[in-house]
């Protein structure tokens, strides 16, 4: 979907299709250098890293394999509650493995420094996060990101996988969700 076919829920585009390329390929690059001698498996929180998921390990020029984990820290809401729960575990046993977490988005961060120390705790060689933005204003909690392909403001984003109530995520690009949708 394109930002035209939803103008009217949109006050802002934060990045287009073709700069969010342009972040994943810089990601990768620095992935495929840190990951050379030994095959990460990436492992993508659904549902929102999908697409960032998708497009990233395609750009990857390393042996790479891929598991999924669901969890749950937002309702249909626009805050984070903080309350994790697993809804779909991994599949793969991780002891020794070098795990890098894919992500759609850090915005207070609980939901990523819980699942790096629930991670870490499964005997992984190690635990490594990868999130396409950032909302360094929202911060609640401090996350060691090795990965973070662009900050962006403390505003209510959709598109690329981010959701207003399971609506936007097939949106190409990224943009600010105007309040009317949500008020
Ligand atoms: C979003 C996002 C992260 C989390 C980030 O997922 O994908 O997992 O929120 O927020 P936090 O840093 O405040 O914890 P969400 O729970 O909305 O589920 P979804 O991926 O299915 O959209």
């Amino acid at each position: 979907m394109e930002f035209s076919d939803v103008e009217q829920d949109l006050t802002e585009i934060v990045l287009t299709e073709d700069q969010i390329k342009g972040i994943i390929a810089d990601l990768a690059r620095r992935i495929e250098a840190d990951y050379a001698d030994s095959p990460p498996l990436l492992v993508g929180v659904l549902r929102g890293a999908v697409m960032v998921m998708a497009d990233l390990a395609r750009e990857l020029r390393i042996p790479i394999e891929m598991d999924w984990m669901a969890v749950s820290s937002y309702g249909a809401g626009t805050q984070s509650s903080g309350v994790v729960r697993i809804l779909k575990d991994l599949d793969t046993d991780i002891a020794g493995r070098r795990v890098l977490i894919v992500e759609d988005i850090i915005d207070s961060g609980l939901t990523l420094s819980w699942l790096q120390a629930n991670l870490a705790t499964r005997g992984a060689e190690s635990v490594e996060i990868c999130a396409l933005l950032r909302k360094p204003d929202a911060a609640k909690v401090e996350v060691d990101v090795r990965y973070v392909g662009a900050d962006i403001p403390n505003k209510f984003v959709v598109g690329y996988g981010l959701d207003y109530a399971e609506a936007y995520r097939h949106l190409k690009g990224v943009a600010v969700l105007a309040p009317h949708v949500y008020s």
